[in-house]
């Protein structure tokens, strides 16, 4: 669905992250794994090249930092010619109640989770629109459309990247660059692990289907809006929650 196209995913050594690289290469993608942790993101380059034989790049970025995101691009440019699909995918917690939160639990995850994904898609904007089109796809969370006690500086990030999902949308359909944004709800990965258990069990009675997501759930819709299967879909925020948030 995807053979020969080029795919830059943050935050992709692991987690959401690694199953849309992987279910990208699957599909023939060739895929650039930009992680802030190098030893994952070489690693799952890597894996996705053995498995998949598609050409996969691992280079470790901190996307919050404007520069080193530029240079990623440049150097994917260099060595791919182009690129034709970013999945802003990175993004971190650190919750606590108003209250207690201070400056620093608020500016990480604004710059982590928000600042990133404007840094990434300018970066990538100029070769898009050399290459006459592309897909930017945004990782929100159902928690950015909702909000959710204790997660102000994660829930404003969200809603943050659908508003700016929209405008991008507006700003260059006409030029052939498709934004849209995921909203999972709660996800089998890393990022959920410290909760507790009675948290979820609780949360597990707001969602009709009575699961967690798996990754591989993100990584079927991120699929899609990557393939020529959404060529009539953008600003869009499409839920992965299980039926939580309707
Ligand atoms: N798991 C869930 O329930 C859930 C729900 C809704 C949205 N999301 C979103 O999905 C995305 C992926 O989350 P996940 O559950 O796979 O989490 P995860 O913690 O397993 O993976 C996040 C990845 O991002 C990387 N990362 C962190 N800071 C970075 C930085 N500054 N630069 C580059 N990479 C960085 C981490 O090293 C890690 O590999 C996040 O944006 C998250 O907010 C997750």
């Amino acid at each position: 669905m995807l053979k020969d196209k080029v795919a830059l995913i943050t935050g992709a050594g692991r987690g959401i992250g690694y199953s849309i690289a992987e279910k990208f290469a699957k599909e023939g993608c060739h895929v650039v794994i930009c992680d802030i942790s190098e030893e994952s993101s070489v690693q799952a380059a890597q894996s996705l090249t053995e498995k998949y034989k598609v050409r996969a790049l691992g280079v470790k970025t901190d996307v919050s930092n404007f520069e080193e995101t530029q240079k990623l691009a440049a150097r994917v440019i260099a060595e791919f010619g182009k690129i034709d699909i970013l999945v802003n995918n990175a993004g971190i917690t650190k919750d606590n109640l108003l209250l207690r939160m201070t400056p620093e639990e608020w500016q990480k995850v604004i710059e982590i989770n928000l600042n990133s994904v404007f840094n990434c898609s300018k970066a990538v904007l100029r070769p898009m629109l050399k290459n006459k089109g592309g897909r930017i796809i945004n990782i929100a969370s159902v928690v950015g459309v909702m909000g959710n006690a204790g997660q102000s500086n994660y829930a404003a990030s969200k809603a943050g990247i659908i508003g700016f999902t929209k405008s991008i949308a507006k700003e260059y359909g006409s030029k052939g660059i498709l934004c849209n944004a995921i909203a999972p709800g709660f996800i089998n990965t890393k990022m959920i692990e410290t909760l507790p258990k009675e948290y979820i069990d609780n949360l597990l009675n707001l969602v009709p289907l009575k699961k967690l997501g798996e990754p591989e759930d993100v990584a079927n819709i991120a699929l899609f809006l990557a393939a020529d299967l959404s060529a009539y879909v953008t600003g869009q925020v499409i839920k992965v929650d299980g039926g939580m948030v309707m």
